[in-house]
Parts: structure tokens; C-alpha cells; sequence
């Protein structure tokens, strides 16, 4: 019988990571994480407890929020997916609104928050069978992780993407926001303190600015077989 592994896949934003990660899962029949969903809770967590104002964190209060917050996952049943929960509310579209997204990157720079999602993504992450995407996954989360995947893609190509994903929702933005966004981003991630966007050593890079998601899968079955067998 194939052994159960750990997938463990980072990279910049937009990458389509969680697509491929995704749609990995369902092949493997594991249980897809994505870790970033769970700093967009927190963040909107800090949001609503008038914690972020003015792009700023109180810093004399989050860790009580912190304390008293609770992330979690639900499965829904009819698509076959685990979404995002705050408090037990699924809230998978809030999280994904443009002032969620612009606010994340500083709460995803506290180390508490760190500390805590890591706690909740390595107990997700006990049983293997488990398919997770972030920024540390393969760094920190899960180190010694059977396969991991470094994912990267041209910064115009990736705002193309999320602008279409945005248009789709009907949110309202320009092109040169989203890459304002996405540049911004990458530079926080790369340059914060705590747990940086890095490639592990041993993690295989996938560059996929000029590639479908299927032509994706063909590229990875190899390498899965090679660490399931
Ligand atoms: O993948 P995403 O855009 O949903 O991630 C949201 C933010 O969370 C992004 O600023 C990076 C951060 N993040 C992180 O620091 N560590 C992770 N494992 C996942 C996401």
C-alpha cells in the first residue's frame, strides 16, 4: 500500500498555490490546508475587534483577541472542501476581500500569531495524508515534509490571475492595485523577521508562470510516485 506523506508547498503569493495544492489532495484523496486562509481569519479577527486601524496593529491588545479567538476548519460537505472558520462561522469570503488582504502581511509578522496557527497546522498535519500550502510550510511547519515545492510565477502574470478572480467576485479594483499589492507583499514576506518566504533546501522549485494547472499535474505525478512508493 502507498505510505500516507506530507506535501508541503510555499511560494509567492497568487501562485496559484492553492489550486495546485488543491487539486493534488483530491488526486491523493488527502486533506487539503491552506495555511494563509488561517492568517486572513486572524486578521479579521483583529478587525473586528477594532484591533488594525489605519493599517496599524494594537499592540496592547492582540494578544488577548488572540487568546479568545478561535480558528478552525469545517468540511463542506457538498463540495468536498474544508473551509476557513472563525469563532465556528465559515467565513471563506470575507477573508478573501481586498481589506483583509491588505492588512495580512503585518499580522502574519507577529510571532505570537505564528507561533499559535504553526501549533494548529502541525496537529492538522498528525495523521499525514496532508496536502498544505503557506510560506514556511516546508521551513518551519513541516521540515522533514516527504515532497516539498517551492512555487514562483512573473509578478504581472500572478496579478493577471488575481484580477480575474477579483473581477469574478465582483470586487472592484484596477490591474496596477493588484500588482501594487502583490509587489508589496512579496517584500513583506520575503523581509519580515519571523519565518520568511524562503525555498527550503531540499524543497523542487515549480515555476508556473506559463503553465495550466494540468500541465502542473503531469509535472508533479512523478515526483509524488517517487515519494509515496
Ligand atoms: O496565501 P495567502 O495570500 O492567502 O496568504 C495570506 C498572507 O499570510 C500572506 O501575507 C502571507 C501570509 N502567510 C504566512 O505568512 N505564512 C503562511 N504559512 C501562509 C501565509
Amino acid at each position: 500500500m502507498d505510505k500516507k506523506i506530507i506535501i508541503a508547498i510555499d511560494g509567492f503569493s497568487s501562485c496559484g498555490k492553492s489550486t495546485f495544492a488543491k487539486q493534488i489532495a483530491k488526486k491523493l484523496n488527502y486533506l487539503f490546508i491552506d495555511s494563509g486562509a488561517m492568517y486572513r481569519a486572524v486578521t479579521l479577527a483583529f478587525k473586528q475587534h477594532g484591533i488594525i486601524q489605519d493599517g496599524k496593529i494594537d499592540s496592547s491588545r492582540y494578544k488577548q483577541t488572540l487568546q479568545e479567538i478561535e480558528v478552525g476548519f469545517s468540511l463542506n460537505k457538498s463540495k468536498g472542501v474544508y473551509e476557513i472558520t472563525l469563532d465556528g462561522t465559515v467565513v471563506e469570503n470575507e477573508i478573501r476581500k481586498p481589506e483583509i488582504a491588505n492588512c495580512v502581511s503585518i499580522v502574519a509578522a507577529i510571532a505570537e500569531v505564528r507561533e499559535r496557527m504553526v501549533d494548529l497546522q502541525r496537529k492538522l498535519g498528525e495523521q499525514k495524508g496532508i496536502v498544505m500550502d503557506g510560506r514556511d510550510i516546508g521551513t518551519v511547519v513541516f521540515p522533514n515534509a516527504e515532497l516539498k515545492i517551492f512555487m514562483t510565477a512573473d509578478p504581472k502574470i500572478r496579478a493577471e490571475r488575481r484580477l480575474k478572480e477579483l473581477v469574478e467576485k465582483g470586487i472592484n479594483i484596477t490591474m496596477e492595485e493588484v500588482l501594487e499589492n502583490i509587489r508589496e507583499r512579496d517584500h513583506l514576506d520575503q523581509t519580515r523577521e519571523v519565518s520568511p518566504l524562503r525555498k527550503a533546501e531540499d524543497a523542487v522549485i515549480l515555476d508556473n508562470s506559463h503553465m495550466t494547472v494540468d500541465e502542473q499535474m503531469e509535472w508533479v505525478e512523478n515526483l509524488v510516485n517517487s515519494r509515496i512508493h
